[in-house]
């Protein structure tokens, strides 16, 4: 069989050309948005190369990195996602795909500390079942865009313990369940339950990301906040947090997470008669976060 003449020099892979050659491999791509997104990131990619000019030894430490990353991830633990997080993609994913245009609830990173299974709760619940921290009624109200109440809508919550940790990072240490749970709201779409002061804690840095941080001079702390996902029939559901603002790390979050728009004070309130019909120790701080949903026939 007689060999098939090999392409014209100016179609093979060169330096200058390689981006446009290796984009056109996938030009038969039979899904549109899979072509779209392989050769996009192949130019991305080679551009990335040759704007550094990648030595052969840095392609090595980059290749280790990633096994290694992908080596650190078990059931509970995800690294891509971390990595994903301190380099920022996932907030810009996030964003990019729950653009509100100002008109309700800002959203962030969902983070690996979520339960499916959270414990329902009642409303003035106390969620901290440790003891630790400073005692905080943490209050709001679900509503949708004009302000309407949104009754039934659930909130369900997480946050870190005293010690910087989420109760699935510490089992046999804190109780099951400990600061998260799932509220539903009243009538007037209203929220309230006991817990502390939420603080500031690290991400897990025992690993490959951990290892990228300190070589680059990066801490890996997280501003103190707490966790939200708020749902209601008809509403686009949104995955946020509210940031305690007085809290260190507030604008050096190593995911990247924060928005202004999230940030709240958590006043001391001294009145022991409220602080005895709540079941607080007085005096007690507050945390008030009212979530705005759009309704869900304004999916993008
Ligand atoms: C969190 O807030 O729980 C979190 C988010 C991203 C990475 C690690 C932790
Ligand atoms: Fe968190």
């Amino acid at each position: 069989m007689t060999p098939e003449p090999a392409a014209p020099a100016d179609e093979l892979f060169s330096e200058e050309r390689s981006a446009e050659v290796v984009a056109e491999s996938f030009a038969g791509t039979p899904d549109p948005r899979l072509r779209q997104v392989m050769t996009s990131l192949v130019r991305h990619l080679h551009d990335f190369v040759k704007d550094v000019e990648l030595t052969e030894a840095e392609w090595e430490a980059a290749v280790d990195f990633l096994t290694r990353t992908g080596q650190t991830c078990t059931p509970t633990r995800q690294e891509f996602i971390l990595l994903s997080d301190v380099l920022g993609v996932s907030m810009l994913v996030e964003t990019i795909n729950h653009r509100t245009g100002g008109t309700a609830t800002e959203s962030t990173v969902l983070g690996p500390f979520h339960m499916v299974a959270s414990p329902a709760r009642h409303l003035g619940d106390d969620i901290a079942l440790d003891g630790k921290g400073t005692p905080c009624l943490v209050s709001g109200r679900v509503a949708g865009p004009d302000g309407e109440p949104l009754a039934g809508a659930t909130v369900d919550v997480w946050q870190t313990n005293e010690d910087g940790f989420y109760d699935v990072q510490q089992p046999g240490i804190q109780p099951e369940g400990n600061l998260r749970g799932i509220f539903t709201t009243d009538e007037d779409g209203r929220f309230w339950f006991r817990s502390v002061v939420p603080r500031f804690y690290p991400i897990p840095d025992d690993g490959p990301v951990g290892r990228l941080l300190a070589a680059t001079g990066r801490h890996p702390n997280r501003p103190a906040h707490l966790h939200f996902i708020a749902e209601a029939a008809g509403h686009r559901s949104v995955t946020t947090h509210v940031f305690v603002a007085d809290s260190p790390y507030l604008d050096s979050d190593a995911v990247f997470g924060v928005k202004d728009s999230l940030v709240r004070e958590t006043p001391e309130v001294d009145d022991p008669a409220r602080a005895a019909e709540l079941g607080l120790p007085n005096p007690f701080r507050t945390l008030t976060f009212d979530l705005s949903l759009l309704p869900s026939a304004s999916d993008r």
